[in-house]
């Protein structure tokens, strides 16, 4: 199995960012646990962070040309504002689940909309950076992408 784990915008500013909000760890040691635990699962993981919507875009569909079987993807703001990450999602037809360090639906009203919740065969919020690793543990039990 191969999935791809996509972070959005600021998010390569984890540790400085916030961190009342987001914690302490930085992304690459965020990425480190990830790739820890995709090699435990015997998973094939492919890390990728873009402060930039088209890069993310393009990445979303180069898991589907690389044959991956899924993607966790944090849009970070994108998940807010973007209709062509979403789009870029159901064009695949991957599986997807989509994670938020914080739970956006407890802060600001602005943070209330997800475009990429209705196309995400769950959503992991409010769990910290272990979140990422209930992620992928969903699309590990859910390869074929069971809806929600
Ligand atoms: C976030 C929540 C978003 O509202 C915010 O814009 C982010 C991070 C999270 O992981 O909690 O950048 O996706």
């Amino acid at each position: 199995m191969k999935i791809y784990v996509i972070n959005g915008p600021n998010l390569n500013f984890l540790g400085v960012r916030e961190p009342d909000i987001y914690g302490s760890y930085t992304l690459p040691r965020v990425e480190e646990m990830i790739k820890k635990h995709c090699d435990e699962l015997g998973v094939e993981v492919v890390l990728y962070q873009s402060n930039h919507e088209g890069d993310i875009v393009d990445k979303i569909q180069e898991a589907y040309l690389e044959k991956a079987n899924g993607i966790v993807i944090n849009p970070a703001a994108y998940t807010h504002t973007s209709i062509a990450i979403p789009d870029a999602i159901k064009a695949t037809s991957l599986p997807t689940v989509e994670i938020h360090i914080s739970d956006p639906d407890k802060r600001e009203e602005f943070r209330h909309i997800s475009y990429v919740r209705d196309v995400a065969i769950a959503t992991v919020k409010g769990k910290g950076v272990s979140g990422y690793l209930d992620a992928i543990d969903i699309l590990v039990r859910h390869p074929e992408g069971e809806p929600r």
